[in-house]
């Protein structure tokens, strides 16, 4: 692994010693995953238009990136595309893409010297030939990286990557390489875009909508959910600090019972009370 001294980084003692405290008071989680929301609302609460809501919405990436592979996450899933944000209008869709080869092209170098492994999910072959080139270049630089995946989800729906796991799944069966009744959780989990990487534990939604708007489907079924008011532009990671201690105070059963304590407290009383 690399040193960590992430470049550009003016972490402050106070910072670190927060980080210091957060790792002390329980678990970091191993991978977070975020719907990053509200930069136009923010844009429009300035008076400004929506693609400068997307472009401080990148220094709110850089920003939280940095704190992940400081305190130790190892996957961060950020949806930054959506399948269905195709529909928006061509000049914002135009500006997004021109934002995103220009953050590529500013900070994946700075990825690399941090140890940052950069990946992607979704319908890539949709995206502009440059956006391609600019991605696949950053993915290649940084392959070997290993203190934090950042994974962008683009051109991106959980009901895309469901139905592509199917499609593949459906071709073993037609191929007769596969007894349809072996089918099962981890054949789908292993046919999905993100095959090779853990469920999230945590889900931070930004901008206050409760909805999962057709992210990691599957993958979130037993994801903790933080949701906020803030929007993703004034999302830093004094807030995601926030989010991992609201994720440390949660019981995690995975529908189960979680220690012996619970299970001898569950039978005696129902027990009790059948007696
Ligand atoms: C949602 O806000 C945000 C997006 C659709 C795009 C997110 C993109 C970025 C933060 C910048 C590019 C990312 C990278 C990784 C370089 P919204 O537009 O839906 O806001 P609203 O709900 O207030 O209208």
């Amino acid at each position: 692994m690399k040193e960590l001294t992430l470049t550009n980084s003016l972490q402050t003692d106070k910072d670190k010693q927060k980080q210091e405290t957060l790792k002390d008071a329980g678990e970091i989680p191993l991978h977070i995953a975020i719907i990053m929301d509200g930069n136009g609302r923010w844009a429009k609460s300035k008076g400004s238009i929506r693609l400068h809501g997307h472009k401080v919405g990148v220094d709110s990436v850089r920003d939280i990136t940095e704190s992940c592979a400081q305190l130790g996450v190892k996957y961060l899933t950020l949806y930054a595309f959506s399948t269905e944000n195709w529909g928006r209008p061509s000049k914002e869709v135009r500006g997004l893409m021109k934002l995103l080869v220009s953050s590529l092209r500013k900070e994946a170098e700075n990825l690399n010297k941090n140890d940052i492994r950069l990946a992607t999910i979704g319908q890539m072959d949709r995206f502009p030939k440059e956006c391609k080139k600019e991605l696949q270049e950053a993915i290649e630089l940084t392959r070997d990286n290993e203190r934090l995946e950042l994974c962008l989800a683009l051109s991106y729906s959980g009901r895309w990557d469901i139905t592509e796991a199917v499609k593949k799944i459906a071709h073993h069966v037609k191929d007769g390489r596969l007894d349809p009744d072996l089918i099962n959780d981890q054949m789908i989990s292993d046919h999905l875009s993100t095959a090779s990487v853990p469920d999230p534990d945590l889900i931070i939604r930004t901008s206050g909508e409760y909805r999962i708007s057709n992210f990691l489907l599957w993958q979130l079924a037993y994801s903790e959910l933080y949701i906020t008011k803030t929007y993703w532009p004034d999302f830093r990671r004094d807030e995601l600090y926030e989010a991992i201690r609201s994720y440390q105070q949660r019981d995690r059963r995975f529908g189960k019972l979680n220690s012996t304590e619970d299970e001898k407290s569950f039978s005696s009383r129902f027990f009790n009370k059948k007696s």
